[in-house]
């Protein structure tokens, strides 16, 4: 079975550099052959590099939040020269379209720091915060056309503290992000689940 992955990272690549920690260590199974910035100055890059996986910048063009279909192209077009199987954003700050979703269909994951469908999009701490909620988390998801709305594969939850800055709240649900996103990863690689409507149901502990 395939299990090479690539990561797709816009900046600091805490997400990455788990995901790098939990391979080297056996308790993710994936392949990482490959990250993939859209920024030429992303932490994520260096990341990579000091682990010894290969890494790149590719151009995103014009477009502040997508890349135009030139680009993703572009994109497709280097993930199947590394044969990679699963695609997994982890703080890739650009929405998904096509080709890339049909060149991989449910075969894109992203992270999300936000119990979806509660706070999508940018400063989803912020948010939570603001609205009061006492509990929030992050979300590991399939991608699909909408944004943060794919299958939903894992959640963890995360206590709102009356003390707690957007600051201190987002460092603690990324403890839980370190953690969700290699069980996410692994369970996608074992192909124990299935699909239904929205539900993603595991086939097999
Ligand atoms: C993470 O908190 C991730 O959930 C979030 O960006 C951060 C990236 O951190 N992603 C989103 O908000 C996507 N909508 P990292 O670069 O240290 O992994």
């Amino acid at each position: 079975m395939n299990r090479n992955i690539a990561v797709l990272a816009s900046g600091r690549g805490s997400n990455l550099e788990a995901i790098i920690k939990n391979i080297e260590n056996g308790t993710c199974i994936a392949n990482l052959v490959l990250v993939i910035s859209d920024n030429p100055d992303a932490r994520a890059l260096q990341i990579a590099r000091e682990h010894n996986i290969k890494a790149m910048y590719l151009d995103p063009g014009p477009k502040k939040t997508w890349l135009l279909p030139e680009y993703e192209e572009n994109y497709v077009r280097v993930l199947k020269e590394h044969d990679v199987y699963l695609i997994c954003l982890a703080g890739f700050m650009r929405i998904i379209k096509q080709p890339l979703l049909s060149a991989f269909p449910n075969r894109i994951l992203n992270i999300h720091p936000s119990l979806l469908p509660a706070f999508p999009g940018l400063d989803a701490q912020r948010k939570a915060l603001e609205y009061g909620v006492k509990f929030s988390g992050c979300t590991v998801h399939f991608v699909d056309e909408t944004v943060d709305g794919g299958p939903i594969i894992t959640q963890a939850v995360v206590p709102v503290l009356d003390d707690d800055t957007p600051e201190t709240l987002a460092e603690r649900i990324l403890k839980e992000e370190h953690r969700i996103y290699t069980e996410a990863i692994n369970l996608v690689l074992s192909g124990k689940y299935h699909i239904t409507g929205r539900r993603v149901i595991r086939t097999e502990l």
